[in-house]
Order: structure tokens, then C-alpha cells, then sequence
């Protein structure tokens, strides 16, 4: 058999394992190995291409490969093994960019190879230079918009940016405009390539990334962290068809289609639409409405924590982003097992968007060998709080907040919330008063059977163990 026949059977071998890596991941029990059959894929897609692309390149050219792919390997290795799970979203955003660049890189490559040498040089067939010019421009288009929209997405998570919203006058005009000219720019360069013409691409698609994510605000980022991550498939896919490499193709739309279901399920799980989020906005009125609730809150010590649960017949926590800040999942399945050892029936009810990444709250839980069938999805439990003894909120915040449901003027109206203040009892557990990654106050605080207790998470859960 050829390296070409070899390497095209290894191709089909790590498309097959893409789809059952992304099979696996859809649920806890088969996560594990969905991560075991993508890292396989990976590395049987690497070795594959590395072997055929050798093939044609001189001896020192491969050597530099080696260099690179230990080099960027080493890198990837450390990071990932240092990254905090807290990290981890703007990881993820940062890795996107990075393959936006790699789209970028890859069109001006084929813009050089072709379209630059005129078309008495190249090799290109003459019937085929136009599609080559319409791939070239979209690939372009899309990993630019992919790299500069990642590295915004990477400095509002990670806090080197403001979260708040870029509002420019007539911003939905721009993005608009900005998706015109680049039409316009695309049609131009296919009838006639030229470099200013490339460079006129690239720099909308640049300035079109980095607003389109700086206008979106606070709430609406994990939306933008899976748009972001279907961009990067979709510039996977159109830096494949440049290369004419249908394992990019294929995993590329994979991840492409993939990402932008998973920017669906959460859109409806805020009950936004897709273009509202993608248009801006959201948390844009965050800060205003921040100080309108007021009242009275009870605060309660651990002691008075350990007696409300030892008493209580059935128990379900509700973990959010502070959870996570205070790696207090290790107490809180402590926590679990104790209670349940004396007879209480305790449950996980888990928001589609606590945290900061979808299924951050299911990854700490299984961490700490919390048993999957405790840990329900939010329409699994909701309509079970209201014949809930006690509902402990670790350091959730918007997910369980009331306004939400109660106030039209909330900018988190109408995204569906845990409806923990059913329960008899609610004890909420955080450092302050302050208030939660949309910048809104939470009523929750103020209502008759809602206690607080101030504190690292992590630390007052093992005082409540301690007391119990
Ligand atoms: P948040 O609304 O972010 O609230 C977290 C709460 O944890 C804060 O009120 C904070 O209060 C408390 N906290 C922080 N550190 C703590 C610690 N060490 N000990 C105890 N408490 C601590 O959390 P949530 O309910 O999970 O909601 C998630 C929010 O993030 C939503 O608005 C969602 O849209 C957004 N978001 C989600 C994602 C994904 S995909 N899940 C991605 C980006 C953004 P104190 O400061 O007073 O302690």
C-alpha cells in the first residue's frame, strides 16, 4: 500500500474516532472515553499527515516539523496540566484563536501559491482559479474573525479586559457593514486576486471579530465561548478544502456543527435567541439594577447549618461559579456522604450555565466522586424544591435568582432559573452581598426562609462537617 492509500485509510480511521469522541462527551458516564477516542484521533491525524507530507518536503523542512510539533506540544502539555479548572474557559478561548490564526495563515499561503503567480504560473487549472479565490477569501474571512473574536473572548474571561459591553453607535450597522464589504471584497478578488484586495479581507474580518465580541457582554460569554468554538470548526473546514485535506474537511464541520448546537441548547437555556446574543447587548443595563434590591438578610452559623440538615428529609445543593473559586467540591461530597449515612436523600440540581463552561459543575462533581445519578440537570429537580427540606446555593448566583422569572426589567429576564426559594429552607453561601457574574442583585437573599452564610465556600463547608 502507498503512504497516500495508508495515510487515506488513517484519515477515515480519525474521522471515525472524532464522531465517537464526540458521541462519548454528550454524556458523564462515556465522557472518559469520548476524551480517550478524540486524543487517539488526534494523534492518528497527526502521525497520518506528518508521514504523507514528508513525503514531498525536503529532509531539513521535516526536521522543522519535529521541531515545531514538540516545541507547540511541549507548550500544550504544560498549560493544560497548570490551567486551574477556574482557567479554563479562557484556555479554550485562547486555543480557538489559535486555530483562527492557523485559517488565516493557511489562506495567504494559498493566496501566495496561486492567485500571486498570475495565472500563466500557476498550477491551478484556469476553470478552478475562481473557486480557489472564493475558498481563499472565506477562509480568510472566517479564521480572522475566529483569532481576533477568540483573543477578545480570551481577555474579557480571563479579567485583562472589561466585561462590560462595547456599545459604538449603530454597532449592529457596522457588523453588517463589515459582512457586505467583506461580500463585495470576496466577489472583487475572485474576478480580479490582488494583494490589496487580500489585505482589504483580512482587515474586516480582523476589526469584525474583535467588535463583534467586545459589544457582547458579561452573561452572554458562554454563548460566545461555543459561536466561537463552531467558528473555529468552520475555519478548520475552509482551511481544509485549501488543502485539500478531507479529514480537516470532516472533522472541521464536526466541530463547526457541533458548536453551534451546543450555542443553541444554551441560547434556549437563557431563553435568548441566537442573534440577540451574537447582536450584543446583554448586561449592557448590568450595574444599573445591581443596587435597586434592597432588604434585610439573616445570616446563620455553621452550627445552625449542621442542625437544618441533620434534621431535613431530603437535600438538594445547587453548586454555581463560587463552588469552583473555592474548590469546595471535596467537602461538599463529604458533606454528601455523611448526610446520606444518616438517612437524608441528597441531590445535585445543576444549571445548563452555572459556572463558567458548559458542564463545569458536572467535571468538579465527578472530580470529587460525587455518584452520577445524584446529579440532576435543572429540568430534572425543579419542580421537586417545593417538597424540598433544605436547598444549599455553594456559591451560585444568577442561576438561582428570582428576578429572573419576576421582573421584566431584569437583564436576566427570562432565563430559566433553579427555583430554590420553593424549598422550606434555602441557605445561600458566599463571601458578601456582592453580586453575581451578570452584575444583577439577587431577591433570593432577601426572601423569608433564605439564610446566608458569609465565608469561603470550601472553608465553611468543613465547619458544617466539622458541626455535624
Ligand atoms: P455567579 O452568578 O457568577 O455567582 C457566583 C457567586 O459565587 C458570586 O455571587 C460570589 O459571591 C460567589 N463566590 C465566589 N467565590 C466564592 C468563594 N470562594 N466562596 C463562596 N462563594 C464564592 O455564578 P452562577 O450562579 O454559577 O452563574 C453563572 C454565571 O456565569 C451566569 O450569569 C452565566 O451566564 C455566566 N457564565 C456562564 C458560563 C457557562 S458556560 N457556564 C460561562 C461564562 C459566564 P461573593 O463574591 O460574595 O463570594
Amino acid at each position: 500500500m502507498s503512504a497516500g492509500a495508508a495515510a487515506t485509510a488513517a484519515y477515515v480511521v480519525a474521522a471515525l474516532l472524532t464522531v465517537m469522541s464526540l458521541a462519548g462527551l454528550s454524556k458523564h458516564e462515556t465522557a472518559r472515553a469520548g476524551v480517550a477516542y478524540g486524543i487517539a484521533g488526534m494523534a492518528v491525524a497527526l502521525v497520518a499527515t506528518v508521514v504523507m507530507v514528508a513525503e514531498s518536503i525536503p529532509a531539513g523542512a521535516v526536521a522543522l516539523l519535529a521541531v515545531a510539533m514538540v516545541v507547540g506540544g511541549g507548550i500544550g502539555l504544560w498549560r493544560a496540566r497548570v490551567v486551574e479548572m477556574t482557567g479554563m474557559p479562557e484556555l479554550i478561548a485562547l486555543l480557538h484563536s489559535f486555530v483562527g490564526l492557523a485559517a488565516v495563515l493557511v489562506g495567504w499561503n494559498g493566496y501566495l501559491e496561486v492567485e500571486a503567480l498570475g495565472p500563466a504560473q500557476t498550477t491551478v487549472a484556469p476553470e478552478l482559479l475562481g473557486i480557489h479565490s472564493v475558498e481563499v477569501g472565506i477562509g480568510v474571512f472566517i479564521g480572522a474573525v475566529t483569532f481576533t473574536g477568540s483573543i477578545v473572548a480570551y481577555g474579557k474571561l480571563s479579567g485583562r479586559m472589561k466585561s462590560r459591553p462595547l456599545t459604538l453607535p449603530g454597532k449592529n450597522a457596522l457588523n453588517l457593514g463589515a459582512l457586505v464589504a467583506f461580500a463585495a471584497l470576496t466577489v472583487g478578488f475572485t474576478v480580479a486576486p490582488s494583494l490589496g484586495l487580500m489585505i482589504a479581507i483580512t482587515a474586516v474580518a480582523l476589526a469584525l471579530g474583535w467588535h463583534l465580541v467586545a459589544s457582547i457582554g458579561g452573561g452572554d460569554m458562554p454563548v460566545v465561548v461555543s459561536m466561537l468554538n463552531s467558528y473555529s470548526g468552520w475555519a478548520a473546514a475552509a482551511s481544509g478544502f485549501l488543502l485539500d485535506n478531507t479529514l480537516l474537511i470532516v472533522t472541521g464541520a464536526l466541530v463547526g456543527s457541533s458548536g453551534a448546537y451546543l450555542s443553541y441548547v444554551m441560547c434556549q437555556a437563557m431563553n435568548r435567541s441566537f442573534l440577540s446574543v451574537i447582536a450584543g447587548g446583554f448586561g449592557v443595563e448590568s450595574g444599573t439594577s445591581a443596587s435597586t434590591v434592597e432588604g434585610e438578610h439573616r445570616e446563620v452559623s455553621a452550627d445552625d447549618v449542621a442542625a437544618m440538615l441533620t434534621d431535613a428529609s431530603s437535600v438538594v445543593i445547587v453548586p454555581g461559579y463560587g463552588m469552583a473559586v473555592a474548590q469546595a467540591q471535596y467537602p461538599v461530597a463529604d458533606l454528601t456522604r455523611r448526610l446520606q449515612e444518616r438517612g437524608v436523600e441528597v441531590r445535585f440540581g445543576i444549571h445548563p450555565v452555572a459556572g463558567r463552561l458548559p458542564g463545569h459543575m458536572n467535571v468538579l462533581l465527578a472530580e470529587a466522586k460525587v455518584p452520577y445519578d445524584i446529579v440532576l440537570e435543572m429540568d430534572e429537580i425543579n419542580d421537586d424544591l417545593a417538597s424540598t427540606s433544605v436547598v444549599l446555593v455553594i456559591g451560585a448566583n444568577d442561576t438561582v435568582n428570582p428576578a429572573a422569572m419576576d421582573d421584566p426589567a431584569s437583564p436576566i429576564a427570562g432565563m430559566p432559573v433553579l427555583r430554590v426559594w420553593e424549598a422550606k429552607d434555602v441557605v445561600v453561601f458566599k463571601r458578601s452581598m456582592a453580586v453575581g457574574y451578570a452584575g444583577v442583585q439577587n431577591p433570593l437573599f432577601f426572601r423569608e426562609n433564605t439564610s446566608m452564610i458569609f465565608g469561603d465556600a470550601r472553608v465553611r463547608v468543613e465547619d458544617i462537617i466539622k458541626a455535624i
